[in-house]
């Protein structure tokens, strides 16, 4: 596997040592850890601003937002290729007017492998899903539910492989509701579930378009936790300028008296107060606690462009 005197003078120093940082810092009590390695936006190389890593032990995965040389991109593979943990690279070309495509670049690639964020397990798909089944900007809202979950009921709504649902029955969750439209993405959910060997009747699962079925979700409630992680642009299931404000308005009455609240919002070119202000307008009974932290990996110059997750409680 080792192509120890590959030439790399293509590859500026900023982007081997980002990745070369990265990827020690994935290494926890002698497990690799599902991380970014380099995020283009954060690094600001501007050739690179198009071009993520992501480590997904034992495969890393190039995604192309938008042509890098190839040159440059066959200097990238090989030089994840000759890293001793790396078994297999796969480069994904996606964006905006791009079909998303998957190639393997070297090594072997299974269709589904199991990766590792702190002591929980998640399944993933390197060469089929956009997203490869774990979103990995959202670790700290992970790590934040896992914390806050003991015996607490949570609505995950948007819930994709439920990620979020896995997370607050590992912190002691006694049941959370996990709303998506795809029933695909449930399967893969509850799929981790069982990775993890969590009791089955802590998780529920509903495959339905909730801005239609709100008195079906509210049943199983009122709820102490709610993770609200919608997509930004989803023409014909959910666009968040114009639904985001659907799902505030139902809040109250799903929710407990002093329930909390995780709101995302990951466009990046609108901030966290078109957030805010809406939560003011619509349920003003619930009070800004916090904002988390972007993970270090995909931290940007523009704190605004990242991944927005704001902590609300009703007071
Ligand atoms: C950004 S992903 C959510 C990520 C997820 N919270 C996580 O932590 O991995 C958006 C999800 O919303 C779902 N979705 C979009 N519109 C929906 C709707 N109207 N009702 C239910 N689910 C919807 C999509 O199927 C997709 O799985």
């Amino acid at each position: 596997m080792s192509q120890s005197h590959e030439s790399f003078n293509l590859l500026p120093e900023q982007l081997t040592s980002w990745v070369d940082e990265q990827l020690a810092a994935s290494l926890l009590h002698s497990t690799y850890q599902v991380r970014r390695l380099f995020h283009g936006r954060s690094a600001v190389i501007d050739a690179f601003t198009p071009l993520v890593v992501d480590w997904l032990p034992p495969v890393a995965v190039i995604r192309l937002y938008d042509d890098i040389d190839p040159k440059v991109l066959a200097q990238l593979s090989s030089y994840l290729w000759q890293k001793e943990a790396v078994q297999g690279v796969v480069v994904q070309e996606r964006g905006r007017n791009r079909n998303t495509t998957f190639v393997v670049a070297h090594g072997e690639v299974d269709q589904q492998i199991v990766v590792q964020e702190d002591e929980l397990s998640y399944q993933l798909t390197p060469l089929t899903n956009q997203n490869s089944g774990l979103f990995l900007d959202m670790r700290n809202g992970r790590r934040w539910l896992k914390e806050q979950a003991k015996d607490c009921k949570v609505l995950n709504l948007f819930s994709y492989t439920c990620a979020f649902s896995v997370a607050a029955v590992a912190g002691g969750a006694s049941l959370v509701v996990n709303v998506d439209l795809s029933k695909r993405v449930l399967s893969t959910g509850r799929t981790n579930h069982q990775l993890n060997k969590h009791d089955k009747n802590k998780a529920k699962f509903m495959p339905l378009d909730m801005l239609k079925s709100w008195s079906r979700i509210k049943k199983p409630g009122p709820y102490d936790i709610v993770v609200i992680d919608p997509p930004s642009f989803q023409p014909g299931s959910f666009v968040a300028q114009k639904d985001y404000v659907k799902v505030l308005r139902r809040l109250t009455q799903l929710t407990t008296d002093n329930a909390k609240v995780l709101l995302c919002h990951n466009d990046p070119t609108q901030d966290s107060a078109f957030v805010k202000e809406l939560m003011t307008q619509e349920c003003p009974e619930f009070k800004f606690i916090a904002r988390l932290e972007v993970p270090e990996d995909f931290a940007e110059p523009d704190i605004e462009r990242s991944c927005k997750v704001l902590i609300y409680q009703r007071d």
